[in-house]
């Protein structure tokens, strides 16, 4: 396919904007799939993706549409993972093309999303087409949003498409927008390789099979490869496109996507964002801006039934294949046993991980509280990453703690400002932008991450009755005046349920998790203590009154089948249950226990 008839786009939006629906109607429009075979949402192919609404993993479809002009064009649509967590997937997929489609809700507006993904894909260099979805809705005030998009978004939008992606009406107008608006990829096809390492993962059938965008030279089958970060040296075994099904091809050439296999057997040989060149002929300079995605919050996963572990490290095993921004390790806990440390990308990637545990594997698990990744300097001149609050050192061997923190973005009807300013200084955000647009308020905060892993996401959108939106990056270390909170009960201190804390509120933290544990542990037959400690400093205290009388009691002269039904049920409920020392601690404590009100 000559360079001028190919166009390579990503839509980016805002959650339930419309981008799925969206693009499903382009490929429906393409005749890529027949009607019968246009499954709901062709491009969300993972369970939990299609019950949350959410988008994942970047996929892409290769399109080909007769033009107005006469041309038959390939359009490659690069699907964005939507989602925060998922940033870095974002910033690759939208290397690898040269426009994006901006997909806005005419009833809705501008969200912090959208804003995020556009200087993404302005950073990208991207040609940017608004289109208005939903125009439908009699809720749509197409002009309203086009305003905003100038002010907010600071693109034009005088010619944006107005569509509705779920009637149907003017796919046609987002089709020629992208052939006559977006410009053609460039690339020199006779230039040693270089191509795009955008995404990989584990297929059943052919292995690790990974997504690529070739920016210069041919990627050929039985070519030998070398991927120029990772430095291992691999055979093409396949070279194709999707159309949306794997269609084999000879090569792909500059400006095309599609996908290789190389008989590799974990996707961590694949780094999203590497540079594949050829092994004979190498590029001399990699592509810019590989950056390996690391995981920036951890928790400990362990199973609730002890024999269930070997079966947790062959499912996490699993997971990994087909996700390699997602880490495990080995872990013992003396109150849960053995069990494994696990690094994610964000509370979303963390909850999908974990349910899908629970779902596909069938696994009954303990999660510890989630904790971010701090920085020890110790006294002995040695910087530590602390990935695990239960392995913190004592005080007086460490120097300083510095922990990580992040730029929100938060836009809020003004109705609800307040709220959001006070939440943001209770977690000691420091505001650095405030500007309205047409009713609504955008608000730029600095938060340490630490204060937002835990509930800072549904506490905003409660606070808000659902009507902010929020989006963050990473946005460096800070030094701060942390502490380590032990938990204990009956005198044993609990490790899973040791946390970090800035120390102006170890205390207020400490007591709301004693007064929920209070609740949570059920009685047993003798008092409980339950006391947060900084070091040897009790800083809090609850006690658990005892037990005062047998479950059976009540049934007694009953007949015996109820009694045994009880009976059974505590069984059951036990089973959730974990043992410390004499007292045991329902699962659900765990996390219930750190999620502040
Ligand atoms: P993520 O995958 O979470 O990023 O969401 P999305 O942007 O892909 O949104 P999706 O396509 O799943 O659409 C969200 C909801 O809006 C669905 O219930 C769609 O049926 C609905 N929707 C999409 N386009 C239109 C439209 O043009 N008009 C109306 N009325 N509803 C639409």
């Amino acid at each position: 396919t000559p360079l001028s008839s190919i166009r390579n786009f990503s839509i980016i939006a805002h959650i339930d904007h419309g981008k799925s629906t969206l693009a499903d109607r382009l490929i429906q429009a393409c005749g890529a799939l027949s009607e019968r075979e246009m499954t709901n949402q062709v491009l969300d192919n993972m369970d939990i993706e299609r019950e949350r609404g959410i988008t994942i993993k970047a996929q892409t479809v290769r399109l080909s549409y007769p033009a107005k002009d006469g041309k038959t064009y390939v359009l490659n649509l690069m699907d964005t993972p939507g989602h925060v967590d998922f940033a870095y997937e974002v910033s690759r997929s939208l290397a690898a093309c040269e426009g994006s489609l901006l997909v806005v809700d005419a009833s809705q507006g501008v969200e912090a999303q959208t804003l995020a993904n556009v200087y993404q894909a302005l950073e990208a260099n991207h040609e940017i087409v608004p289109i208005l979805n939903k125009v439908d809705l009699p809720a749509a005030e197409p002009e309203r949003v086009k305003q905003q998009i100038e002010d907010v978004v600071g693109i034009p939008a005088d010619d944006a498409v107005m569509i509705s992606a779920k009637t149907g009406l003017n796919i046609e107008g987002v089709l020629e927008a992208l052939v006559t608006r977006l410009p053609p990829p460039v690339g020199d096809a006779d230039a040693p390789l270089k191509a795009l390492l955008v995404d990989s993962w584990y297929d059943a059938y052919l292995g690790v099979v990974i997504l690529v965008r070739i920016k210069e030279g041919r990627l050929k089958r039985h070519a030998k490869i070398r991927m120029m970060a990772k430095g291992s040296v691999h055979n093409v075994e396949q070279v194709g496109v999707f159309s949306p099904a794997m269609r084999p091809v000879e090569d792909l050439g500059p400006g095309e996507m599609g996908y290789i296999t190389a008989a590799m057997k974990t996707v961590a040989d694949c780094n999203v964002g590497d540079t594949i060149t050829e092994d004979r002929r190498p590029a001399t300079e990699p592509l810019a801006g590989f950056k390996p995605s690391v995981p920036v919050v951890w928790c400990g996963l362990f199973p609730i039934d002890a024999d269930d572990f070997e079966k947790l490290r062959e499912s996490l095993g699993k997971l990994r294949l087909n996700d390699a921004s997602f880490h495990f390790e080995a872990e013992t806990s003396a109150a849960l046993g053995f069990g494994f440390r696990c690094g994610f990308l964000g509370l979303l990637h963390l909850e999908i991980i974990q349910e899908r545990l629970s779902r596909e594997f069938d696994l009954n698990l303990i999660a510890t509280a989630p904790s971010v990744v701090y920085r020890l300097y110790k006294t002995n001149g040695v910087m530590e990453e602390l990935h695990n609050p239960a392995d913190m050192p004592d005080p007086v061997h460490i120097d300083r703690i510095e922990e990580p923190w992040i730029k929100a973005t938060i836009m809020v009807p003004d109705d609800y400002l307040g709220s959001i300013l006070t939440l943001c200084s209770e977690r000691r955000g420091q505001q650095t932008d405030l500007t309205y647009v047409g009713g609504r308020a955008m608000a730029v905060y600095r938060l340490p991450l630490n204060e937002v892993v835990f509930d800072f996401y549904d506490r905003l959108k409660s606070v808000s009755r659902g009507y902010a939106s929020f989006d963050y990056q990473m946005d460096g270390y800070e030094e701060s005046d942390l502490v380590r909170i032990s938990i204990l009960v009956n005198q044993e201190p609990v490790d899973a349920l040791s946390f970090v804390a800035h120390r102006s509120a170890a205390e207020a933290r400490g007591r709301a998790i004693c007064g929920k544990l209070k609740d949570l542990i059920p009685r047993q037959l003798f008092k409980i203590a339950v006391q947060a400690a900084i070091g040897g400093r009790v800083i809090a205290r609850e006690t658990i009154g005892a037990m005062s009388k047998d479950v059976t009691a009540k049934c007694y002269g009953g007949d015996i089948s109820r009694k045994r039904k009880l009976l059974e049920k505590q069984k059951e409920g036990k089973k959730r249950m974990r043992q410390f020392g004499k007292v045991e601690i329902p699962q659900t404590a765990f996390l219930a226990a750190l999620k502040m009100d």
